[in-house]
């Protein structure tokens, strides 16, 4: 189904918050490209992508300013897309994926030298932030993109719910993973998410660690 009024919230896409998604492209030879990037939405249909130099999306993106997101929950397409190529036979005509559950085509409207640092990755000018309006929605399947904060709140729990009954060393470990998932989860998740960070976090002041 072709969505006529584009509008990201069809699909779960909230703004300001980051999704974890699939992105298609391709190069003027017609090589087609997928790699997991992650996706900023910034209001109904404009989005927001931060892509590292030497990757094959930005190269494609700068040379036709023009990509597909897909959203998939596929492990193996996430796998295959990051340590190598996918086949062109996971690929439809269009540049969408045959295992998308939705997907949507994307125009770039600026192209910008990144300034602002807010990863663990080191050097610090070596990525574009690329703005775009979206023109086109496809839904297969309902669904909705993925958010990676709520997998860290459970995890948190998990670890918080295990705390008292672990060896120091786990302890440190358990503290050390909260850090950065409560930095993920500020970045990335929902208000409600990074509720129960706060929450996750005061229980373990009480515990007497300095958070
Ligand atoms: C979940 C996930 C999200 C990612 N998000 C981004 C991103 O937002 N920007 C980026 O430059 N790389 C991101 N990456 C890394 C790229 O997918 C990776 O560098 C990939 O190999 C690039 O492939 P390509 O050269 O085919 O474009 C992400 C990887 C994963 C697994």
């Amino acid at each position: 189904m072709s969505i006529m009024e584009i509008d990201l919230s069809i699909i779960g896409m909230e703004r300001g918050r980051q999704y974890e998604t699939i992105i298609t492209t391709k190069n003027a030879q017609n090589v087609y490209n997928a790699a997991p990037i992650g996706v900023i939405c910034s209001g109904p249909d404009v989005i927001v992508n931060r892509i590292f130099k030497g990757s094959h999306t930005l190269e494609n993106i700068v040379e036709t300013r023009k990509f597909t997101v897909n959203i998939t929950y596929d492990p193996e397409i996430f796998y295959t897309s990051t340590l190598g190529n996918l086949p062109r036979n996971y690929f439809n005509e269009d540049l969408s994926l045959k295992c998308a559950e939705a997907y949507f085509k994307c125009e770039v409207i600026s192209l910008t030298e990144a300034v602002k640092q807010s990863d663990p990755v080191k050097k610090k000018d070596e990525a574009i932030v690329i703005k775009s309006k979206v023109t086109d929605i496809v839904i297969n399947k309902d669904t909705r993109a993925y958010n990676r904060g709520f997998g860290y709140v459970v995890e948190s729990l998990s670890n918080l719910s295990r705390f008292d009954m672990v060896s120091d060393d786990k302890k440190a470990e358990y503290i050390s993973k909260f850090r950065e998932a409560n930095r993920v989860v500020k970045k990335v998740g929902y208000r409600e998410d990074i509720k129960a960070m706060g929450l996750i976090k005061k229980e373990l002041r009480n515990k007497g660690y300095d958070l």
